[in-house]
């Protein structure tokens, strides 16, 4: 077994070069591993070997490290899995999604790579998972492939470990190396070599432990983020209830000491938070967990939400929804990101579709929605700001609240004395109409 990790001896694959993968492996190779990346998908491949980045929003330091570290040769792309045969080290770094229409984890993605990996390890090689899996995945799922697809034993023909990964697209690079991490192996000895491997780029603790304790651990660390925003949302739809500004009580509130209320808004989204609170409960039905999936649905309706709040205010204004021109400003999940994936936006664009309206999107990041601001927003009945991006924030939201009729607020970007005589003007969590 491995216990020395030698950035000029160990080699090491990386299987699926999204987020996670890629920034990964071009630090690895950076610090002097031979690192191989390994994707199914033959355009982002050809793409990173011409050492470009395939992210189209601003990712600091990625561009570059990928073009200072490619001419070294120690960083290599195929879409053919035999050119691992040699890593002594494979991360796995696929997608883990659940499906939308019981919740419950689709690993198509973990088991084929597993599989193709499996099919040409090298003999006692490691292999760590990086995706987020729900608690008992690496013993009922990826063991059991790996030893399928080997031929061997866990302990003999190969090793396993799960070191989740904690990055967020915007910080990729800083938060991995900078935040802490955890490395659950399948005995203290492989723990302890992925603390080893992991001290060549994280700058932070690395914590050693199992591995049902690293998938707890990280599962537990983003359904507990789900649930906290779920309660600022509650709060925020009780202030709108009742007249208050759950920006001002959310203040008051964290000046009582151990509170710590976070924001509310227009939704959760992205490829971590809203799938992870399901695979935290998947193999727990025993438990009969409550919590945790009415905080998914609390924070799963606010879209929804803020589609009842423009129609409402278009009404106030005396337009019926069917028919009313509606801008919808943001359609990546995050502030200045072109991530799409579980977008809140597409919720509330499906619901606005249903009831007649008539969509633009606009996102500075997004492909196809990259229209100027002024020229979207020229016509339209309603504007509804669904992400925090700086294009908005900057925006000359008084100039403009003259041709509008609704504005509608989903991130609290507006300025907090904001007002317009003509448009109607509701922010999230406020319960005022103007
Ligand atoms: N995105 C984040 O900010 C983030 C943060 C922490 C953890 N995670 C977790 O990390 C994992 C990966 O997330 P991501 O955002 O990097 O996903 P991603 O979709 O950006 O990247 C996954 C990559 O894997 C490739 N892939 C799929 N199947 C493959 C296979 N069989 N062989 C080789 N490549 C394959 C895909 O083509 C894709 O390029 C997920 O489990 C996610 O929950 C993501």
């Amino acid at each position: 077994m491995l216990l020395h990790i030698d950035a000029s001896v160990t080699k090491l694959g990386v299987v699926g070069l999204g987020y996670v993968g890629l920034p990964l492996a071009a630090l690895f190779a950076h610090k002097g591993f031979e690192t191989i990346g390994l994707d199914i998908d033959a355009a982002r491949i050809g793409v990173l070997q011409r050492g470009e980045s395939p992210f189209h929003y601003d990712e600091p330091g990625l561009p570059e490290l990928l073009q200072s570290v490619m001419p070294s040769g120690r960083l290599s792309f195929t879409t053919d899995a035999t050119a691992l045969n040699q890593a002594d080290i494979i991360l796995i770094c696929v997608q883990t999604p659940v499906d939308d229409s019981d919740n419950l984890p689709r690993y198509d993605h973990l088991r084929s790579a597993l599989r193709s990996v499996g099919q040409v390890l090298k003999a006692g090689a490691l292999v760590i998972i990086e995706s987020t899996i729900a608690p008992g995945t690496m013993s009922r799922v990826v063991i059991p492939e790996l030893e399928a697809a080997t031929g061997g034993r866990v302990g003999q023909a190969f090793y396993a470990g799960h070191c989740p990964e904690r990055v967020m697209p915007g910080r990729l690079l800083h938060n991995l190396r900078n935040m802490s991490r955890v490395a659950g192996g399948m005995t203290p000895q492989v723990a302890a070599a992925m603390h080893s491997l992991y001290s060549h780029i994280v700058e932070a603790t690395i914590d050693t432990t199992d591995m049902l304790t690293a998938e707890l651990v990280k599962t537990t660390e983003n359904a507990y983020r789900d649930v906290q925003i779920a309660f600022a949302n509650e709060v925020a739809r009780i202030c709108e209830a009742v007249g208050g500004d759950v920006w001002k009580v959310r203040e008051l509130v964290n000046k009582s000491p151990g509170r710590n209320m976070l924001y509310p808004g227009a939704g959760v989204g992205g490829h971590c938070i809203p799938k992870d609170s399901w695979l935290l409960i998947a193999n727990a039905d025993e438990a009969a967990p409550a919590l945790i999936p009415t905080a998914r649905h609390v924070n799963r309706s606010m879209p929804l939400h803020v589609a009842d709040l423009t129609t409402q205010a278009l009404e106030h204004q005396g337009h019926p929804v069917a028919g009313a021109v509606v801008a919808v400003l943001g359609y990546a999940y995050l502030e200045n990101s072109s991530d799409t994936r579980d977008t809140p936006s597409q919720a509330f664009i499906e619901v606005m579709r249903q009831r007649g309206a008539v969509l633009r999107i606009h996102d500075p990041f997004v492909e196809g929605y990259q229209q100027p601001l002024a020229h979207v927003l020229q016509g339209a009945h309603a504007a509804v700001i669904m992400v925090a991006h700086n294009e908005y924030k900057q925006f000359d939201w008084a100039a403009l609240a003259a041709d509008l009729s609704v504005i509608v607020d989903g991130r609290h970007i507006l300025p907090p004395d904001f007002t317009s005589p003509a448009a109607t003007v509701r922010v999230i969590g406020r319960g005022d109409l103007s």
